[in-house]
């Protein structure tokens, strides 16, 4: 007899998700902005694949005492009450290290394009003001041999760190833990939060969403920055204060800020960060790609099927 599966999404799954999962489940279909399925057939789920960003709360699992597994696709589980997993015993499964390569290199190409006016300038290439070449305009911060701060040097940072040598940078860090290996191959420095805020010519942050790490970035720390220095959130949008991040860049307090995630995302279309120059954004792109995204389907379709028969997830976050 087949498993039943939850999925979790209020978009179509990457698209060899569903055929791994059928081979092995039916599959019942939740989108989170409508109503949830009747309670009967919630009583019938062992499996849920959850898939986006939106809260899977103990008072769903309560709803599912079948449920043997939730798995995620994706690294972060800040939208999963972990707790309340763990209180039930009900592994939580995510997809860590496979995108870090992905995310690192997204986490460079933002500091490059606001450094370097990438997006502006392609804009501009194209429009009809562009008809003589001038070499004192739109010039940028220079991005090698300066100083980059870390915030969060896990296994995402560590790559961030790894691509900044390349580029003869400085690496700082801030971490909840200090990282020997990322000091020893790579000669990151631990600094505290400030020091690292007032030092860095870019700021990246690479930390998961906790309650240690909301709202992190507000007007106290925005204001410790360089005005010549860019921040790049390749983390989730809660970790910055948006409305501080609005007034620093309308006053110039920091050069320019890249995000990957907002909060909420996306942001209403008419926010007024939008309408900024400054601001370089992309819609939450750091692990799209083709390849890494097959990986992640993988891993998160074999964490629910390992649940399900009872075997140890391959990676397991609680
Ligand atoms: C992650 O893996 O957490 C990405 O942000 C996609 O959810």
């Amino acid at each position: 007899m087949p498993y039943k599966v939850l999925i979790r999404s209020e978009i179509e799954p990457y698209h060899t998700i569903i055929p791994m999962i059928e081979q092995r489940a039916e599959i019942v279909r939740w989108n989170p902005l409508e109503p949830q399925p009747p309670a009967e057939l919630l009583r019938t789920i062992e499996g849920v694949y959850n898939y986006g960003h939106y809260a899977f709360t103990a008072e769903y699992m309560d709803l599912m005492p079948e449920l043997r597994v939730i798995s995620n696709y994706g690294v972060g589980v800040d939208h999963i009450d972990l707790q309340a997993a763990q209180e039930r015993g009900i592994p939580v499964g995510n997809t860590p290290k496979i995108l870090d390569g992905a995310t690192a290199d997204i986490t460079f190409a933002l500091l490059l394009a606001a450094a370097r006016n990438l997006i502006q300038g392609d804009h501009f290439a194209r429009g009809p003001d562009f008809v003589a070449y001038d070499p004192s305009f739109m010039l940028g911060q220079e991005v090698h041999h300066q100083v980059l701060g870390i915030i969060g040097l896990g296994s995402i940072g560590y790559q961030v760190a790894r691509r900044a040598l390349a580029f003869d940078m400085t690496v700082l860090y801030h971490n909840r833990n200090r990282n020997p290996k990322a000091e020893a191959d790579l000669g990151a420095r631990y600094v505290e939060l400030d020091e690292l805020l007032q030092q860095a010519d870019f700021v990246t942050l690479n930390m998961p969403l906790t309650d240690q790490t909301r709202g992190m970035i507000g007007q106290r720390e925005l204001g410790l920055m360089k005005k010549s220095a860019v921040l790049v959130n390749a983390a989730r949008g809660g970790v910055v204060d948006h409305d501080a991040l609005l007034e620093t860049l309308q006053n110039g307090g920091i050069y320019a800020a890249a995000l990957d995630v907002t909060e909420p995302e996306p942001l209403p279309r008419n926010h007024p960060l939008l309408a900024l120059d400054n601001l370089v954004i992309i819609p939450h792109l750091g692990s799209a790609t083709h390849q890494t995204r097959q990986i992640m389907a993988e891993r998160s379709v074999g964490n629910l099927l390992a649940g399900l028969e009872g075997r140890e997830l391959l990676s397991r976050i609680v």
